[in-house]
């Protein structure tokens, strides 16, 4: 057995778990955040990507033990003060999701792709970075369509105010 500490959504926690458990087992069956989603565990879905100290990771592509000693940010972390993030608020508005099976996954990685790209961010880069994520219901448009808002949302006024 190995002891694993984490802060989680900004507290520490810390449980112990086979030297073999993968983080997203951890994060569901230790710490109970079941948001955090296992779609294949052959890393290919992406429905379990969390953010490991800020950069999106699929979380059954890594040992706990992996990532004991760092900051992570599951779904249940990323709505404040009973809002929610806007990357969520644009897949309710833009019916970005379906069953919402994928969506936990979704909203993690366009967090990490809108703050990586800076603002900077088009369609054709959206449907790439999206490669590692798979959704059977919507056909992506409208996932698209959410992530590319909530880009706009959260840095087209600072870019409007730049022109
Ligand atoms: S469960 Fe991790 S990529 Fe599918
Ligand atoms: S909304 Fe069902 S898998 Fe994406």
């Amino acid at each position: 057995m190995a002891k694993v500490t984490l802060t989680v959504n900004g507290r520490t926690v810390s449980g112990d778990c086979e030297e073999r458990t993968l983080l997203v087992h951890f994060i569901r069956e230790k710490l109970g955040l079941t948001g955090t989603h296992v779609g294949c565990d052959t890393t290919q879905c992406g429905a379990c990507v969390v953010h490991l100290d800020g950069k999106s990771v699929k979380s059954c592509t890594i040992l706990a033990v992996q990532a004991s000693g760092s900051s992570l940010t599951t779904i249940e972390g990323v709505a404040a003060g009973g809002e929610l993030h806007p990357v969520q608020a644009a897949f309710n508005e833009h019916h970005g999701l379906q069953c919402g099976f994928c969506t936990p996954g979704m909203v993690m990685t366009a967090i990490d792709m809108i703050s990586r790209h800076g603002g900077d961010l088009d369609e054709k880069t959206v449907r790439l970075e999206l490669d590692g994520n798979i959704c059977r219901c919507t056909g992506y448009h409208n996932i698209v369509k959410a992530v590319l808002s909530a880009n706009e949302q959260m840095h087209g006024a600072a870019r409007h105010a730049a022109e």
